[in-house]
């Protein structure tokens, strides 16, 4: 079958290497995809954004299946138009996809379906919310409601702190209308983890958890950025755990979004914090993560494509994933300055060298191909994925191959996977 991938950054590179070892896929774009899909797909210069423009070429092209790979075009209903346009997409509709792009529907849900969260209002005036802050106190959460690139949260440390949050977001109306809610929440106190599904509405299908890094710099100082590198499987989820997130969180939230009207098919990704041991939902996002997914693909032996497939069909209690028994640790490399100010269009040296590299996956994020070199595009410019069966060779492998990398300014943490030596 035509596979066309929507998205042009690591997750999507990660997505479409995996897609292309499919037998199901006999020919491969990837709209817009980077200078890494080009050795595998072929390149399509619209934007991911561009729904009309994606549905009319995939009409022309006659392509027979869709996987959309970043938020925004599934809240803004991309799935339902390819679906009316009689294509198939993995993904889910504008309706389930809510459940990333309206933290206030969310917390709603979740208090509704009994599924452990941090305790929380839901404010549409500032001066209410302010005073809901004030009689809290600090530490606490301000979240703007809708989609707003990872850029809506401010966990505060102090009332002054929050109370400016909420100025930025009513008054100075920074996040335009994904501000016109906010929910201010409890903030919880532990440590992170990512566990991802795929789901076709009523069957689940688990991966193995993941850990993100979100701040810019090693030991979790600076801003936060789309993330700096990830690994999996995250071994502080334990077996118990796992069976607790299914049951407690995943099963529920499946359900609760069928019983809403909104049946949910795709990946459904719960960011989550584990505090005395317990899982509560941070949020839900509506799509694969993004570097997670980079360590997660890797270790996938099953075949993506006819998973996907099967989510969009129905299917999915037919399918047993199967996993390599091994750690993927993935190290995200930048551009200096990001995620504030920098610059693009610089070369990348050395790439050729690691590719021939055993256990080494090169993904790439915000690169392009001119005039023969691959040059910087973006804040996040490639993933270096290392594999192996010990955790710290993995880790060791990764960061051995980003010596032979080079690029002005290029920055990475020094520290992807650290977290994982206490549970190992
Ligand atoms: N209730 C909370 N307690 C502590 N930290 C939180 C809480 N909610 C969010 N955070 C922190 O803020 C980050 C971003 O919040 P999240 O809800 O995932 O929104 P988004 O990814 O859309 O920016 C989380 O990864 C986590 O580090
Ligand atoms: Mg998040």
């Amino acid at each position: 079958m035509k596979v066309a991938i929507v998205g042009g950054g690591g997750r999507e590179h990660a997505i479409a290497h995996s897609i292309s070892k499919s037998p199901l896929c006999k020919k491969l774009y990837c709209i817009p995809g980077n200078a890494g899909s080009l050795s595998i797909a072929e390149n399509i210069p619209i934007s991911a954004e561009d729904i009309n423009g994606i549905v009319e070429f995939c009409k022309e092209e006659t392509i027979d299946y869709v996987v959309i790979g970043p938020e925004n075009p599934l809240a803004e209903g991309i799935v339902d138009e390819l679906n009316k346009a009689g294509i198939k997409a993995f993904g889910p509709t504008k309706k389930a996809a809510r459940i990333e792009a309206s933290k206030s529907f969310t917390k709603n849900f979740l208090k509704k379906y009994n599924i452990p969260t941090a305790e929380y209002e839901v404010f549409e005036d500032f001066n209410k919310a302010k005073e809901y802050v004030v009689k809290k106190g600090a530490p606490i959460v301000v979240k703007a409601d809708g989609l707003a690139a990872g850029k809506g949260v401010t966990v505060a440390k102090s009332t002054e702190e929050a109370i400016k949050a909420l100025e930025e977001i009513f008054i100075n109306k920074r996040f335009g209308d994904a501000g016109k809610r906010v929910v201010v929440e409890e903030f919880l106190e532990g440590e992170e983890a990512s566990f991802l599904i795929f789901s076709d509405g009523d069957n689940i299908v688990p991966m193995i958890a993941a850990q993100d890094h979100k701040p810019v710099f090693d030991n979790d100082e600076g801003p936060n950025t789309g993330g700096m590198g990830a690994y999996a499987p995250a071994p502080i989820i334990n077996d118990t755990l796992k069976e607790r997130i299914i049951n407690e969180i995943m099963l529920k939230a499946i359900n609760g979004l069928k019983n809403e009207g909104a049946p949910y098919k795709g990946v459904l990704y719960a960011g989550l914090m584990i505090k005395d041991n317990n899982p509560y939902v941070l949020e839900f996002n509506c799509r694969f993560g993004d570097p997670e997914t980079q360590a997660i693909l890797p270790l996938l032996e099953s075949d993506l494509l006819e998973v996907m497939l099967a989510s969009t069909e129905g299917t999915l209690n037919s399918i047993n994933l199967k996993w390599k028994d091994s750690y993927a640790v993935c190290v995200v490399i930048s551009s200096g300055g990001y995620p504030l100010k920098y610059e693009k269009n610089i070369p990348i040296e050395g790439l050729t060298e690691v590719q021939n590299l055993d256990d080494i996956i090169i993904f790439h994020a915000g690169t392009k191909m001119q005039n023969g070199k691959i040059l910087t595009s973006g804040g996040r410019v490639l993933n270096v994925v290392a594999i192996d069966k010990e955790f710290k060779k993995a880790q060791q492998k990764a960061y051995e191959a980003i010596k032979l990398i080079h690029f002005d300014k290029m920055h990475y943490r020094k520290d992807i996977g650290n977290k994982a030596y206490k549970y190992l």
